[in-house]
């Protein structure tokens, strides 16, 4: 027995050496439960824009291949069948202008855990810097440091240390701003990462809901120039799709790259469970509740936006993605504390990064009934 160890903390505990968890953020949400706690006990009950969640049903045509599908007692693949990156491929070229082999696409468990654990499948670690834009879905900066690289944000990548940074993910549409980038600025991006040998990965994951913009992908070849050589796109059909619950998404591109994925990805069982991977295929292939889903948060969008700008929000950029990007030009938490008073959650920019000090975000992804009960308050309290 080790009698010097008695008293050490096991592995996991607090206070043991090189606990992972003590290199992450503290996890944001908690400091808005005393928000949540107040906008609860509004009388017409909570209007919660704060988390970016479906609320509608998940389309039927997808339900009925998940319960076609429960009887499949043996392991999946990590890559899937033929039929699933077929499928993955064919959505690609069809709603993205994207050609690319069935080869280098790789379906993943739902993007945040890809986002999340991608710099260490990379071998990225100290003396890397991964870089994402300023104001950022904060998994990119997670994702950095659990492997020990340094985060970086950024404004223009022509900021950035080219020796350095090895990982560059771009946002387009982004959470939190909805700002979409143009081929022209995409096309700036990829020459960058080329010129320093960085790989680009490119977060797709709202590219259906454009509203005021048509986003582009990475991989079409106006950005790429058809070469998908140090490139990757992530996509997820949580939003598309109303598949959050399912863990449904991909990464597609730069062969070599998703090559090396599959194989470390075997080795550690990162598998989509069978029945999600024929639902992906459902999905993927109608595009008829895409657009009806559509339809329902356009509805909800307008009429939050047209209530939240006669309250006195300004919206900036916006013009895509689940979430409205709203300013009374005062720090966010006082606005996060206004609007929680009439019973609506919204979530402070500064989750976001320091940049979000003075917006808030707000997801239209609520049903209209509490979206109505939001417009009806908000214009009650003008
Ligand atoms: C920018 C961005 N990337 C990735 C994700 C993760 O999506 P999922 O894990 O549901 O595929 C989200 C979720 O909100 C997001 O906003």
């Amino acid at each position: 027995m080790n009698t010097n160890s008695t008293h050490a903390p096991f592995p996991g505990h607090p206070g043991a050496a090189r606990r992972v968890s003590d290199r992450l953020p503290v996890f944001p949400w908690d400091k808005l439960e005393p928000y949540k706690a107040t906008a609860l006990a509004h009388p017409g009950g909570l209007c919660d824009f704060s988390v970016g969640t479906p609320v509608d049903p998940v389309p039927e045509v997808i339900q009925k291949a998940l319960a076609a599908h429960t009887d499949t007692p043996g392991y999946p693949t990590v890559w899937g069948p033929l039929e699933l990156r077929e499928a993955i491929a064919g959505w690609l070229d069809r709603r993205c202008g994207a050609r690319i082999d069935p080869s280098a696409v790789l379906p993943t468990v739902g993007s945040k855990e890809l986002v999340a654990s991608l710099p260490t499948q990379l071998g990225l670690g100290p003396g890397d810097q991964v870089a994402y834009p300023r104001l950022a879905y904060p998994t990119y900066e997670v994702g950095a440091r659990l492997c020990g690289a340094e985060p970086v944000e950024y404004d223009s990548v022509d900021e950035l240390d080219g020796s350095r940074v090895r990982l560059l993910w771009v946002n387009s549409p982004s959470n939190p701003t909805g700002r979409v980038l143009g081929a022209a600025e995409l096309r700036r991006a990829v020459e960058w990462a080329r010129e320093h040998r960085a790989l680009l990965v490119s977060d797709e994951c709202y590219f259906e809901l454009g509203w005021e913009a048509e986003p582009v992908s990475v991989l079409h070849p106006d950005v790429c120039g058809g070469d998908h050589e140090g490139l990757l796109a992530v996509h997820s059909l949580s939003k598309r799709s109303n598949l959050a619950g399912y863990r449904a998404s991909f990464v597609a591109g730069d062969p070599v790259v998703v090559k090396e994925l599959l194989g470390l990805r075997k080795h550690g069982g990162m598998i989509v469970p069978a029945p999600v991977q024929a639902a992906t295929v459902a999905a993927l292939a109608d595009d008829a509740h895409v657009a009806e889903q559509r339809e329902r948060y356009a509805a909800r969008r307008s009429a939050l936006r047209a209530a939240l700008e006669a309250y006195g929000l300004r919206v900036e950029h916006s013009e895509a993605s689940l979430y409205l990007w709203a300013t009374q030009d005062r720090p966010c938490w006082e606005t996060v504390a206004e609007l929680a008073a009439l019973g609506i959650l919204v979530a402070p920019g500064d989750f976001y990064g320091p940049a979000g000090g003075s917006f808030v975000r707000v997801a239209f992804t609520a049903t209209d009934e509490r979206v109505a009960a939001a417009v009806e308050r908000l214009t009650a309290a003008r």
